[in-house]
């Protein structure tokens, strides 16, 4: 069922000149289908270069309009639009505004997960792979609003040195890897090695040998000499880490940490997104010009 679902994909996804972009995130099958597999910068910098005139985007709406934002020429589609991300839902433009006006010579840095009217609110973008270098190039004298991981921020906030004004926001999933879940991993497996994602608590972070965005966490285990790994993040990432390391062993660090938002793309509705060019994402033109903006300003930086 799979295997014939699998080759019509293949054969309408030449036919209608498609990519199919998937998050490390999402289910075994949807991985294993993407023309391009990546954490959320690699993902933007593949939809702001590919040559395709339609985008099947397998992630959430934020991933999808970031694409959407950067092409308004091509057809970018998510298969299904009620996968939304319950942290950028968190940054209120209203709030954000108001934010502002209390800090008004403030940089605003927004996180990539979040809404293009967030977005059109703010300065640049980063992602969890470079919010230290985005931090960093911003010059000293400025004060910076980051919106809206607050755990993300205060992770760049202790690296950089730099005070930042945080946001009360937080990822539903990585909220639910506790610091005493590690701890049990870690007395289970005392040569193991723990990475974690910087949107997991402070008190996670602190227990971690490495912190990283979910590409830089599987280029460290692929580098790595170690046998075991307790991995802090969502577990759609073990898929990859097991199919690149066969001879590793990788132990999620919560039986929690699902984002139900990325399981809703299934190869079925990569099928039907296909077969009938639906369900598109578009940009209200009124902001389009101010969400795309801190996206480009983000893709400047290496
Ligand atoms: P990265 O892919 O940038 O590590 O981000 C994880 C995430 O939360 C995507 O929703
Ligand atoms: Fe949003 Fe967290 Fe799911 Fe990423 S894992 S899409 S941040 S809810």
């Amino acid at each position: 069922m799979n295997h014939d679902v699998e080759r019509k994909i293949q054969q309408l996804k030449k036919e209608k000149n498609t990519v199919i972009l998937a998050h490390y995130y999402q289910l075994p099958e949807i991985q294993d289908i993407g023309d391009f597999i990546g954490d959320s910068l690699d993902l933007c910098r593949k939809a702001a270069n590919t040559d395709a005139e339609v985008i099947v985007f397998c992630g959430v709406w934020f991933m999808a309009e970031s694409a959407a934002l950067i092409n308004p020429d091509k057809t970018v589609i998510l298969p299904d639009p009620q996968a939304g991300c319950p942290m950028a839902d968190m940054a209120r433009p209203e709030e954000l505004l108001k934010l502002k006006e209390q800090h008004p010579g403030a940089v605003v840095v927004c996180y990539i997960n979040s809404n293009a009217e967030v977005k059109a609110l703010s300065d640049i973008c980063c992602t969890s792979s470079n919010a230290q270098a985005v931090v960093e190039s911003i010059p000293g004298d400025r004060e910076i609003i980051f919106v809206p991981d607050r755990h993300l921020g205060e992770y760049i906030a202790e690296i950089t040195g730099r005070p930042l004004i945080l946001w009360p926001g937080y990822c539903i999933v990585h909220q639910r890897i506790l610091p005493e879940y590690v701890a049990e991993e870690k007395k289970i497996h005392p040569a193991a090695l723990v990475l974690v994602h910087p949107e997991c608590p402070k008190e996670v972070v602190d227990m971690a040998d490495f912190v990283g965005s979910t590409g830089k966490i599987i280029k460290f285990c692929r580098e790595s000499g170690a046998k075991e790994f307790i991995i802090g993040t969502e577990q759609g990432i073990l898929h990859q880490l097991k199919k690149q390391n066969p001879e590793k062993s990788f132990i999620p660090a919560s039986d929690f940490a699902v984002c139900r938002n990325m399981k809703k793309i299934t190869l079925e509705k990569v099928l039907s997104s296909l077969e009938t060019l639906s369900p598109v994402i578009r940009v209200d033109e009124a902001i389009r010009d101010d969400a795309l903006a801190p996206i480009m300003r983000m893709l400047e930086i290496r």
